[in-house]
């Protein structure tokens, strides 16, 4: 339910200073809400035009979607259910003695005595100010002002709490302490809405955020989105949140997971990359602060089972030749490779396969495919050694097609396989196109058939070693 509504709001003050331009919003009860500009962008002019202090020169306020009336009846009761906590609270604490003054709302609304002392006493206990119930408001400091000033609106039990940059000239903890309080009233179900120049506030506190320029409302929504658009909030002379500056500089230098919006310091905590340690065997020269290039891991060295370029750099080195360094490792994943029947060719088919396995290379094997591929007008890549070229080639993260047909599809699969279960590498292999599952099927057979000859956890074979050369073998 929106609480509170404006449509196509305008007000100009009577030198003509237009302050707010056509300003519609809606805000949702029990939200806490932020007005963010500059000086002047028209946060203080809009407040009061929500609590009926100014009218309108044209458009609307709607308070639970009826129009307020500015009569006093209407403005008595709009001023019971719409609190406003003034900028500067010299210009709301108006009565001799604090006590005086938080009395002076419900008093307003004719409550009887008793009442209103156990609504004052509430206040004083609340905020902490029993001890200074019976001072003169201006002897008080400007944190022990905006206390008051915001017990006198509370004792009111407005349903929507505005506060006009309630944590300026606050001390660090006095600002907390503030904060504590609205968040706890937001708690207790209370619409908190706040206007401030401090993005930083803004951006971690608030479910929605306005952002104001030259009286009019430039952009609205979760603080995530409108901080995002960094040309944005520059152009409203305004700055990006502290914490997200201090990400995307983290963000560049690989420090933290990419592509975030940390609200707040735990956040980013848990977005840094964690240190990776490892001890190693180095050469006697090796000092510490130096790189070591640990070169490819794999298998049980690598995480999820993919080749890691590893480069690190020595913390400590000890007396046994070991070093205990700290690991960077960059995920090389292996390509994949693809292959496709000639003989059952279907030019659209083929088309979808480039595109969706993102082929760029392309091989081709026998005679047969070859012919069939250059009336086909496919451009082919390599046609000798084409197996253990796809293979050298999915190894350094190629997308790699071999157009086989008759026998030799089986044949090149088998080869494939056999290379992937020797070598315990990884790599992406798929059959594709109409006949994809005959392939793998008879594969399988084939497979099944030769299973004694392979042998289980070698360690990784010299992709050299396969000497046989497709083109001599099968063509
Ligand atoms: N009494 C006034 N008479 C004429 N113009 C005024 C008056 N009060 C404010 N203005 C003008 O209205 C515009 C909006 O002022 P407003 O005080 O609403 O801005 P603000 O966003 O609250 O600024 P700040 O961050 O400094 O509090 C400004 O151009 C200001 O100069
Ligand atoms: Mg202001």
């Amino acid at each position: 339910m929106m609480i509170l509504e404006t449509q196509n709001l305008e007000y100009s003050y009577p030198d003509g200073t237009k302050a707010i331009d056509n300003v519609s919003i809606q805000i949702p009860a029990g939200e806490k809400i932020s007005f963010v500009g500059k000086n002047g962008s028209g946060k203080s002019t809009l407040f009061l035009l929500l609590n009926g202090t100014f009218k309108p020169k044209k458009g609307k306020v709607l308070l639970g979607g009826q129009e307020i009336s500015y009569s006093s009846s209407g403005l008595l009761d709009l001023r019971k259910r719409v609190g406003i906590v003034f900028q500067n609270s010299d210009d709301q604490i108006i009565a001799p003695t604090v006590y005086q003054d938080i009395a002076f709302g419900p008093s307003n609304l004719n409550y009887k005595r008793e009442e209103i002392d156990k609504i004052v006493n509430k206040m004083l206990d609340y905020f902490g100010l029993q001890s200074l119930k019976d001072k003169p408001p201006h002897h008080l400091s400007g944190g022990q002002k905006k206390r008051v000033a915001i017990a006198g609106v509370l004792a009111m039990d407005p349903d929507v709490i505005i506060l006009d940059e309630p944590l300026s000239n606050l001390d660090p903890v006095g600002a907390d302490e503030i904060l504590d309080i609205l968040n706890e009233l937001n708690h207790s179900g209370k619409t908190i809405i706040i206007s401030t120049h401090d993005v930083d506030l803004a951006y971690k506190w608030s479910d929605r955020v306005y952002l104001m320029s030259g009286g009019k409302l430039i952009d609205e929504g979760s603080p995530k989105n409108v901080f995002s658009n960094e040309e944005q909030v520059r152009n409203a002379s305004l700055k990006s949140p502290v914490i997200l500056d201090f990400y995307h500089e983290l963000e560049k230098r690989w420090l933290a997971t990419g592509g975030q919006q940390p609200k707040d310091i735990p956040e980013l905590v848990q977005l840094l990359h964690k240190i990776d340690l490892m001890r190693v065997d180095v050469g006697p020269d090796t000092r510490v602060g130096e790189c070591v290039n640990l070169g490819v891991l794999y298998r049980d060295y690598s995480k999820d089972g993919i080749y890691e370029a590893v480069n690190s750099r020595v913390l400590c080195k000890n007396d046994d030749g070991t070093a205990v360094v700290e690991v960077n490792r960059r995920v090389l994943k292996p390509g994949i490779i693809c292959v496709y029947n000639m003989e059952s060719y279907d030019k659209d088919e083929y088309a979808q396969i480039v595109s969706e396995y993102d082929i760029n290379f392309i091989g081709a094997m026998g005679k047969r495919s070859k012919e069939r591929a250059e009336e086909e007008g496919i451009e082919i890549v390599c046609n000798s050694g084409v197996i253990d070229k796809s293979i050298l080639n999915a190894l350094t993260g190629n997308r790699c097609l071999i157009l086989t047909s008759q026998g030799m599809v089986e044949h090149t699969s088998k080869r494939i396989r056999d290379y992937i279960k020797k070598s315990g590498i990884r790599l992406s292999f798929h059959p594709v196109g109409k006949s994809a599952a005959e392939i793998e099927e008879n594969t399988k057979k084939r497979d099944e058939v030769s299973n004694s000859d392979v042998i289980k956890n070698e360690p990784p074979a010299d992709i050299y070693d396969h000497g046989v050369d497709d083109e001599e073998t099968c063509g």
